[in-house]
């Protein structure tokens, strides 16, 4: 299996790749909602020390690990020690879960797409009157609206789904790799567009302040939790495709720079999205008014682009083609990934292993697409479906999967296997700080810091969820 093994051309390769599955609704439409949900600024702070940290020895170490056994998630583990093996398979279990409501959000992106090239851009920001909490509030209802209708989300969510299945039935050939190497930088030139221009809005000023100054009264344990989530989930971490991409990492190609420039790529997309998104809830209303929560995006952009006039229905709509194409990269290394987990396991061929996936997802995905209208009363420790399932992936899946992951390079294969690796391809060009960066705070970072903080922050938001913390004196 290993001679057939393929690999990617190069470093570029590598990076684009990585970044390619890294940059998708994570950074665009969820990124911006957590940010405005949990206090802005201090979200964004807690966010960016988490990637410079904890991201940057995490994505360093799986991909380490990935080109050390030149093995996928669960081989992976289980060839370096037979114990272990289960820690792959709790992996492998985290893209299964995400795939489905992936998906529906997928599905409102083709209808936001397909609204804007029908020109249907006003109603998409079409305000009405509705009860808030606070009394009669002028809001954005288009949204609200769509996904309260029960079937025509599901039909956008069956689009998007299908699609993601047809692509990976003929198998991820040169196109996708290709187009995206297009796509990707149109995307960065527009987004950098749109986040200009929402500076410019009336009261924009005052989402800049909200969005970059901290307000550390806002700072609890759930937001630590947030971010941290939020960090895997953009990175692609803790799910084992890292891993997956690292076995295909030529041994010349230098690692500590390529984990670097995804970073920077990864986090440069969400900080403008939070800038795009952010910004216009302040020009047009306020944060009460424009529910932060997973239509924040659906809701804010329209109103950037319907005050662009003419050009916003055009603007609008390649914006929206973008974030599909993303979504689309994203959905097909996810579904990608979970088929070749299922034909490794059971042995299956691809055509089988598609269609089994593809009517899991489907089935998986019905109540995320029902939660938001329909079903919107039925909730799971008072979340949606859509919202329970991300909770369940991001706050205590992916955490579980790397808190396991650093005990396991930390005290088992030891972190000198990992530095040792990611030495190679180097050429010994690396100086006094950057050895300490690689190798001392890499040790301290997978064997103490981070799994100590992982259990405490888990420890935090678990009796936060059964409202324990007012009895040791905490309150969140
Ligand atoms: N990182 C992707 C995003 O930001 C989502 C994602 C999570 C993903 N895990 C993945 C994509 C695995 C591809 C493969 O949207």
């Amino acid at each position: 299996m290993s001679e057939k093994r393929g690999s990617f051309s190069g470093k570029l390769g590598f990076v684009m790749a990585a970044a390619g599955s890294a940059v998708g609704l994570g950074n665009i439409w969820r990124f911006p909602y957590l940010a405005a949900e949990h206090g802005g600024g201090i979200f964004l702070l807690v966010y960016l020390i988490l990637v410079l940290t904890f991201g940057y020895a995490l994505m360093k170490a799986e991909i380490a690990l990935g080109r050390k056994t030149g093995l996928s998630v669960i081989g992976a583990f289980k060839k370096l020690d037979q114990r272990w093996s289960f820690l792959g398979l709790l992996a492998a279990l985290v893209p299964v879960l995400i795939l489905p409501y992936y998906s529906v959000i997928g599905g409102w992106v083709c209808k936001y797409f397909f609204t804007f090239v029908s020109g249907g851009m006003p109603q998409t920001a079409e305000m009405a009157m509705v009860m808030t909490n606070d009394g009669l509030k002028e809001t954005p209802v288009f949204f609200s609206n769509f996904t309260a209708d029960p079937i025509e989300p599901l039909g956008w969510f069956l689009l998007f789904i299908g699609l993601t299945a047809l692509v990976v039935l003929f198998g991820v050939d040169k196109g996708v790799e290709k187009v995206s190497k297009i796509m990707m930088p149109i995307l960065i030139v527009l987004a950098l567009s749109i986040a200009v221009y929402s500076l410019f809005l009336p009261g924009a000023m005052d989402g800049l302040a909200y969005y970059l100054i901290p307000d550390f009264s806002q700072f609890s344990a759930t937001t630590v939790l947030a971010a941290m989530g939020q960090m895997f989930y953009s990175m692609s971490l803790a799910m084992g495709i890292m891993i997956t991409y690292g076995s295909y990492m030529k041994k010349d190609v230098n690692l500590e720079s390529s984990v670097k420039q995804i970073e920077m790529f990864d986090t440069g997309i969400a900080f403008m999205a939070g800038i795009m998104v952010i910004l216009p809830i302040f020009s047009f209303g306020n944060l009460e008014t424009i529910s932060p929560g997973p239509g924040l995006m659906f809701n804010a952009l329209p109103l950037v682009f319907n005050n662009m006039g003419v050009a916003g229905h055009f603007i609008g709509a390649l914006f929206f083609l973008l974030v599909l194409f993303a979504a689309l990269t994203s959905s097909i290394s996810l579904m990608e990934t979970v088929v070749s987990i299922f034909m490794d396991k059971f042995g299956w061929g691809r055509k089988l292993t598609c269609g089994v996936v593809f009517v899991i997802s489907l089935v998986l995905g019905v109540p995320s697409s029902l939660g938001n209208g329909v079903w919107k009363d039925f909730t799971i420790l008072g979340m949606d479906f859509l919202t329970f399932f991300d909770f369940m992936t991001n706050s205590v899946m992916m955490p579980l999967v790397a808190l396991l992951t650093c005990v396991f390079i930390g005290f088992i294969i030891k972190p000198e296997s990992i530095i040792e690796e990611a030495r190679i391809g180097q050429n010994g060009k690396v100086g006094a700080f950057g050895r300490f960066r690689q190798e001392t705070m890499f040790r301290a970072m997978i064997k103490y810091i981070a799994p100590v903080c992982i259990v405490l922050i888990l420890l935090f938001s678990v009796m936060d969820a059964f409202n324990l913390l007012q009895y040791v004196g905490l309150s969140v």
